[in-house]
């Protein structure tokens, strides 16, 4: 049986090895490393595919959310609402500019952030909101978008885990996620659906002033050469990393339907398993499987399950085992809130291998091993 990875980074590339290599090697050649065209083609292909009216490429998803925040002229003191049950980039982007984030808790099925919490976070110094779409599955962007129009927010949709996701509104139109609030960004590490071979990330909006906005403080705050009319920073896309993405935007889809597959795989494997619950299935997102993540009853020692699989050289990680507020970073002002669904996740849930390149004996494997623990 083959090494099993969290991420089989390794296959993967293996099978577009001589693209990739032949065009490492042209973009080298050309010399046009920085804003060389390969980014311009990337960025207008991300379009097409995203749906979005403009896309800004560049250096990292965490850049990506600051400089969100920044093209909006958000202040410092103004209040930004978002879950406190994900990556840590997003609040550290919201608090490295001197907003408040305020952290709300998530609903238990799908762990995204829960709307209704949202609402009763708001106060006149919210200024927007960013709905993280975790693991690969939509927030309620009908819901957040009605709220936030109600109460004049931004929404910025932080879309580094579901880039591909296809969000459902109640009359049926679809839009991928990161494509319906005021700007959705995203981050392309190595490891996310759509990952580069380095740091990347982008954002996307519909908004043209925006864009302009998200151009300039990208930039340098410049608006032409030498001509600076707002404090901005440097976050760009390599032209090498653009290339590499071009390739593997095209196999985005397959990556997901075989993400998808290995998913319902995995979904059938447990189905009989007690004290196991597998991953849910919004009505209103599809879900691109940028994790695979279990929750466990509280009965089931996850340290002695992860000891298990460590053993038999499956590897599984805990996304996330400290929520925001009780970072020390961030513990300060969150305390007068509680965060009951959260807590819980994090003391249950349980990432397994996730990635495009399965063997079916390397899932069986899995699946037997977590069994036989549980047995
Ligand atoms: C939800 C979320 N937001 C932001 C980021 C930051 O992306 P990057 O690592 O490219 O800065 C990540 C990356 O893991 C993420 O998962």
């Amino acid at each position: 049986m083959k090494e099993i990875r969290m991420v089989d980074l390794v296959s993967q590339y293996e099978k577009i090895q001589e693209e990739v290599d032949a065009k490492i090697i042209e973009v080298v050649k050309s010399t046009a490393f920085i804003n060389g065209p390969e980014v311009k083609s990337f960025e207008k292909e991300l379009q097409d595919y995203l749906g979005a009216r403009f896309v800004k490429a560049c250096a990292n998803g965490t850049d990506a959310l600051q400089v969100a925040m920044m093209a909006l002229g958000l202040k410092p003191g103004d209040e930004v609402i978002t879950s406190n049950f994900t990556y840590v980039a997003t609040a550290e982007a919201i608090a490295v500019l001197g907003l408040t984030p305020v952290l709300v808790d998530s609903y238990d099925d799908c762990f995204n952030i829960n709307v209704d919490e949202i609402a009763k976070a708001i106060t006149p110094k919210t200024k927007a909101i960013v709905p993280v779409h975790l693991f690969g599955q939509s927030c309620d962007m009908e819901e957040i978008m009605a709220l936030a129009n109600k109460h004049n927010l931004y929404v910025i949709e932080d879309n580094a885990q579901a880039i591909a996701a296809e969000y459902t509104f109640s009359d049926g139109r679809k839009a991928k996620t990161g494509t319906i609030g005021h700007i959705g960004t995203t981050s392309f590490f190595p490891s996310k659906n759509l990952g580069c071979m380095g740091d990347g990330g982008a954002l996307f909006t519909n908004d043209e002033e925006i864009y302009k906005k998200i151009n300039m403080v990208a930039n340098h705050g410049q608006s032409k050469t030498y001509y600076h009319d707002m404090i901005g920073v440097n976050s760009r896309l390599d032209s090498i990393q653009a290339a590499i993405l071009r390739i593997k935007l095209r196999h985005l889809d397959s990556y997901c339907a075989a993400r998808e597959a290995a998913a319902t795989y995995y979904d059938k494997g447990f189905a009989d398993v007690k004290g196991i619950t597998t991953p849910f299935r919004k009505e209103n997102s599809s879900h691109v499987f940028h994790q695979y993540v279990l929750k466990l009853d509280e009965s089931i020692d996850r340290d002695g399950l992860r000891k298990h699989l460590t053993e038999n050289k499956i590897p599984s990680n805990i996304y996330y085992p400290v929520p925001l507020n009780k970072q020390k970073a961030y513990a300060l002002s969150m305390n007068d809130r509680d965060f009951p669904v959260t807590y819980k996740l994090c003391e249950t849930v349980l990432a397994l291998p996730m990635h495009t390149e399965f063997e079916q004996d390397q899932q069986d494997f899995i699946i037997e091993t977590v069994k036989a623990f549980l047995k």
